[in-house]
């Protein structure tokens, strides 16, 4: 089977484009938007994905598809990342074979054959985001060298008068001082973990780049230009931590409705009112599905909060990053 497949570089031509369609519209079936009836479009969605592809084809290190006979059946995209000034490093993106092409060793002959490529261009380090349920791809980005270095858990509510009690609002952030407290509490809130971080850095490089990150006048005009997206946790009038809602999801953008997306920098936890003041700021904007995504490990200090607020647990995701290595197993 495998000796049918030809792996190519991707062309900017209809045959392509309709192959990579195919691929995310039928391969991406673990998606928690695929389980409920009322994102019914999500194939839509996705395949506005593949279009965006052969907008702007010259922003990917590396896009290739997978061809048996004259169809296109699968594709990967690699693009550049930054994690440590230095060290190049990619970040592997759209990856789909199409389901009755699956299983069939098409996914990692296509993840190794574009690392190649990539070591030769001179990057030596890789990262991807996926769902913690999609073995298979988990399987292939080990293959190359990744290996999981991170989880994050995603809750999900639609707010009603009974989980909300009488919450108030929280406070939008407005001002550079409240700028300037987000930084603060941006640096107080980057713990280094051992754990999960990067394995092959020296530890104390990474941190100290995080830290001159977080504490560079780059990463204040960041926060600037994010502004009103921060919610802010006050207490006797100092602000001791923020809920990022700034980056709107694309997808809530698509289906008219208001899904707002909310991650945490609370260095000392989040309490159930917290949550739900934060809950009650948003739904009082209009939204009617609100998420929030938490680490892992900080996973404990937010379940009690997040079940008292009525949130339940919806999704998991895995960072893996690690040495890339042309592995042809
Ligand atoms: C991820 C994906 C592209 C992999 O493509 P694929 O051609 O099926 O991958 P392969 O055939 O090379 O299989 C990879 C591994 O998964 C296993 N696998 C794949 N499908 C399987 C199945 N249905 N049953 C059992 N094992 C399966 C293979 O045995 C292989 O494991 P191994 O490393 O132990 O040999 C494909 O599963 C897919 O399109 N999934 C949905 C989209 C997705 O999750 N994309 C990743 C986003 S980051």
């Amino acid at each position: 089977m495998a000796s049918e497949v030809l792996i190519r570089d991707l062309q900017i031509q209809d045959k392509d484009r309709e192959g990579i369609r195919k691929a995310l519209l039928n391969a991406f079936t673990l998606t928690r938007y695929h389980a409920s009836p009322e994102f019914a479009r999500i194939g839509e969605y996705i395949a506005r994905g593949a279009d965006g592809l052969f907008e702007n084809p010259e922003r990917m290190e590396s896009c290739m598809v997978a061809q048996v006979n004259s169809e296109v059946v699968g594709y990967e995209a690699i693009g550049k990342t930054e994690v440590l000034p230095g060290v190049n490093t990619v970040v592997y993106g759209g990856f789909a074979v199409q389901p009755q092409w699956q299983n069939k060793g098409i996914g990692k002959r296509l993840i190794q054959e574009a690392t190649k490529r990539i070591l030769k261009k001179g990057f030596v380090f890789g990262e991807v985001t996926t769902d913690a349920c999609a073995w298979p791809a988990i399987r292939v980005y080990e293959s190359v060298g990744l290996r999981i270095t991170r989880q994050s858990l995603t809750y999900t509510v639609r707010p009603s008068q009974a989980t909300l009690g009488d919450a108030k609002p929280l406070r939008r952030a407005e001002d550079d001082a409240d700028a300037a407290a987000i930084q603060k509490i941006d640096g107080k809130s980057f713990a280094p973990c051992e754990n999960y971080i990067h394995k092959e850095f020296p530890v104390a490089d990474y941190n100290a780049h995080m830290m001159s990150k977080l504490s560079s006048e780059n990463h204040l005009a960041g926060i600037k230009t994010r502004l009103a997206g921060y919610l802010l946790i006050e207490k006797d009038g100092e602000t001791v931590g923020y809920l990022n809602t700034s980056s709107p999801d694309p997808m809530a953008e698509f289906f008219g409705t208001r899904l707002a997306k909310t991650s945490p920098g609370v260095p000392q936890g989040l309490s159930g009112k917290t949550l739900a003041a934060a809950t009650r700021t948003l739904a009082d904007e209009g939204a009617e599905v609100i998420d929030i995504t938490v680490d892992y490990l900080e996973n404990d200090k937010i379940r009690k909060a997040a079940a008292e607020v009525g949130f339940e647990f919806i999704y998991s995701a895995v960072d893996l990053t690690g040495k890339l290595c042309a592995n042809t197993a």
